[in-house]
């Protein structure tokens, strides 16, 4: 989507190849993301992303008061029933644990899952949708003494953590085990190699606003999930799956890594412009936006989430669904994918023109009254061509490097968004109208 890439230099390529030896894309996904940043930086060293789709935890913290009882690789030993060890990765993680262990007699080893230091325990955190207790634990059940590798099956994969509680299960207090391995596998951002490969930056004088970026930045990844890792629904009574299908394609934009592993519309209304700004891959994005087209109603309107929950009713995710689509296509020109839903969205707008209230004529009723004002209407009106380039820039492989310069700084800050351009036609008419309107001005 992004041509940049063929058009970096050769010798940046190269020494990229170098470093990212050993990374991979999720499993059997095709790889599909870009190889290295859009330029390098001073801000990459704020990147939150694992250097490898393999991570392991940083710390072991004691389970009884959460402090630290050392760093991680280290000693860990279980003994006798419920011993338990916190191991922390020291950052949000999803994805397939794997277990080295050896034991000393019959027993269970358990993994418990939190993203937050207070539900730590012999329970994970609520993931699964019932919320009436948390989701559990799951076991590697072993019935003598032995050297043991365990790893989570892939219905099992927990999508949001930072903190795994190992601990034993046994019928006696002199049964010990002693862990000697733990890696996890990384499951977003599915078909990117390098997960630090981020299109755009952020850079400014104050940290705390440059961890807040590099946090949302790193939020949007972990929420690009592989398509068939989706919360299962009906919603368990306990334990936890993600084996529900989300979409077609390799990746889709989700919820929330933990929960709810679904896709809505809604969230996509911060998220698609802020996925363009950051990782610079909409790949996600566009495969969000499908499953809404695949699953439009016959009266036109879409599902407030995607399968397999598939919620409906709401006016205005519906809307965030028209204006993710506008999005997407200012940022990326996939004029295919237009085509492809534009009776679709005549669909939509024809719904939601049926059932909006005229500010003028109080005859005509309906359920959509503040359309005609509200931010997420009128701000797709708003995106001027200046606002398009600006944000263009972000992510232009205009390399520093490659024109052998320093960088210079953080660049000039932008200037206030274009006033609302009034001869911005409502709704759009047809395919060339809307290419007209997003891009042709630009150029
Ligand atoms: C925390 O608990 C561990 C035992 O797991 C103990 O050794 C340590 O002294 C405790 N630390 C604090 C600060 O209470
Ligand atoms: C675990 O390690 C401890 C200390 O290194 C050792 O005493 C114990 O025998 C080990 N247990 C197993 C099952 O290997
Ligand atoms: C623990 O004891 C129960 C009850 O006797 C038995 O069913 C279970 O198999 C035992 N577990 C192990 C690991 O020996
Ligand atoms: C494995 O061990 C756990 C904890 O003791 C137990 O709840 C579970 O039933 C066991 N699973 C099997 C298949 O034995
Ligand atoms: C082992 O510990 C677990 C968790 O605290 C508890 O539910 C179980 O009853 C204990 N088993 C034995 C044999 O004490
Ligand atoms: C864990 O055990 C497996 C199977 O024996 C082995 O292939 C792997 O290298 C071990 N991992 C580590 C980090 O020792
Ligand atoms: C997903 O997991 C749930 C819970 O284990 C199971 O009931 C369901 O059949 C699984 N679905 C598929 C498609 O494997
Ligand atoms: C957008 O794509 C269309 C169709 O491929 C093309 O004609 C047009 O020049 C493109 N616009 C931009 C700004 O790249």
């Amino acid at each position: 989507m992004f041509s940049m890439f063929n058009a970096l230099p050769l010798y940046i390529v190269l020494s990229v190849a170098s470093y990212v030896r050993g990374q991979s894309c999720w499993r059997d996904t095709t790889c599909s993301g870009p190889l290295d940043t859009a330029f390098p930086g001073p801000w990459q060293s704020n990147i939150y992303s694992p250097e490898s789709r393999v991570a392991s935890p940083v710390s072991i913290l004691s389970l009884a008061n959460a402090s630290v009882i050392s760093s991680w690789p280290g000693s860990a030993p279980l003994q006798g029933n419920a011993s338990a060890l916190v191991f922390d990765f020291g950052k949000e993680v999803g994805g397939i644990a794997t277990v080295n262990y050896t034991a000393s007699g019959a027993g269970a080893l358990g993994l418990a899952f939190t993203e937050a230091k207070n539900w730590i325990g012999l329970w994970s955190d609520s993931s699964n949708g019932k919320f009436e207790y948390g989701d559990g634990a799951i076991y590697s059940n072993f019935s003598q003494a032995g050297d043991y590798t365990y790893t989570m099956d892939l219905p099992r994969l927990r999508g949001g953590f930072r903190y795994l509680t190992l601990f034993l299960i046994t019928n006696d207090t002199v049964t010990n085990l002693n862990i000697t391995a733990i890696s996890l596998e990384i499951g977003f951002q599915p078909t990117w190699s390098n997960l630090q490969a981020y299109q755009g930056y952020f850079d400014s004088n104050d940290e705390e606003l440059n961890k807040i970026w590099y946090s949302g930045a790193y939020t949007l990844q972990t929420n690009a999930v592989p398509v068939d890792t989706g919360r299962w629904i009906p919603a368990l009574a306990s334990g936890w799956a993600n084996n529900g299908t989300l979409g077609p394609g390799d990746t889709i934009i989700v919820d929330g890594a933990k929960r709810d592993r679904a896709v809505w519309p809604g969230d996509m209304g911060v998220a698609v412009p802020s996925t363009f700004v950051s990782i610079g891959d909409l790949t996600s994005v566009k495969n969000a936006l499908q499953v809404m087209y695949d699953n439009q109603n016959a009266d036109g309107s879409f599902p407030e989430a995607g399968p397999p929950l598939l919620q409906q009713g709401s006016d205005t995710y519906h809307m965030w669904t028209m204006i993710g689509t506008y999005n997407y296509l200012l940022f990326t020109n996939d004029t295919a994918f237009l085509e492809q839903n534009w009776n679709g969205y005549l669909r939509a707008m024809e719904a939601r023109s049926s059932k909006a209230i005229s500010l003028t004529d109080p005859s005509r009723t309906g359920t959509v009254a503040a359309m005609t004002t509200t931010p997420a209407i009128s701000r797709t009106h708003m995106a001027g061509p200046a606002d398009r380039r600006r944000r263009s820039r972000t992510i232009s492989s205009d390399s520093w490097s490659r024109a052998g310069r320093a960088y210079p700084g953080p660049p000039t800050p932008p200037n206030a968004l274009p006033a609302r351009n009034p001869s911005c036609p409502a709704p759009l008419h047809n395919p060339s109208s809307l290419r007209k309107n997003a891009y042709d001005s630009a150029a």
